[in-house]
């Protein structure tokens, strides 16, 4: 994929906490548009990427380039108006607050209210039950319908790239089966997608390309649907052999 245009290279970037260093080596792209999943056992650093990938822990060596432009030592915000929304682990809803209320904080750095309004709409359109719940507590909803909140708050953006940390864990088949339905949709809308996810099969299958991240190294990488195939990839993170 190396004919389409960037919107996301990262090289050997170096991060960790304290004296304890996560990531060692990682360097990975995101074409503009594309579907990306990342695969790694718990503790494999996961979360760490992510979190530099949205300015919210500084790298200590390495680059990370967002259309062309060195972010490596960006804050939070400038990451958001380069036009990358993360969805974070965990989902990190403020719950006391309604879903209408927590979809508007995805959209702080945007000053049109009119497109704000329309991308509310839009939001609401792809989860009609955040719409009938938009003024009930975001504390009161289920487990999928708090990663749909999420996953609105992280579209109220307006993203160009959509970072995504666990889409599926502990939820129902049927709610991941909806999700990864709306994430089909909004990637076919244009916005490229970085997706982490403990259901390897269902990443794989909805993913271009795929990573797979071991104490903090890129140990493979490759078409998703090589990796599917592959003995080792089976084996490790399937169950399978
Ligand atoms: N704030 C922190 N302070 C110190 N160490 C941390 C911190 N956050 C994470 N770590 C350590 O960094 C390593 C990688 O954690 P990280 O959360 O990035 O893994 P992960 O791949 O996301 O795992 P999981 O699949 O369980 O979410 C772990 O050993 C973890 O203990
Ligand atoms: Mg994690």
């Amino acid at each position: 994929m190396t004919s389409s245009p960037q919107k996301l290279s990262v090289s050997s970037l170096q991060a960790g906490y304290g004296d304890v260093q996560v990531l060692w080596d990682i360097s990975l792209d995101v074409g503009t548009g594309e579907l990306v999943c990342i695969i790694g056992s718990n503790g494999a650093g996961k979360t760490t990427l992510m979190r530099c990938l949205s300015g919210l822990l500084k790298p200590r060596a390495g680059s990370i380039v967002v259309d062309g432009r060195t972010m490596t030592a960006a804050t939070p915000a400038d990451f958001v108006r380069a036009g990358i929304a993360q969805v974070p682990e965990g989902r990190r809803l403020f719950s006391a607050m309604s879903v209408r209320d927590n979809l508007l904080m995805g959209a702080y750095l945007r000053m049109d209210k009119g497109a704000i309004a329309a991308e509310l709409e839009r939001v609401y359109e792809m989860f009609p039950v955040l719409a009938e719940r938009r003024r009930q507590d975001a504390g009161t909803l289920s487990g999928g319908e708090q990663q749909m909140c999420a996953i609105g708050r992280g579209l109220m953006a307006a993203p160009s790239l959509l970072l995504i940390d666990e889409l599926s864990l502990g939820l129902a088949p049927r709610a991941v089966e909806l999700l990864t339905e709306s994430l089909r949709t909004v990637n076919k809308s244009g916005v490229a997608i970085l997706l982490v996810e403990q259901d390897v099969i269902n990443a794989l299958e909805l993913a271009d390309r795929a990573y797979v991240i071991d104490r903090g190294r890129v140990v493979k990488s490759g078409p998703a649907m090589a990796l599917v195939n592959d003995p080792a990839i089976r084996e490790a993170y399937m169950g399978l052999s």
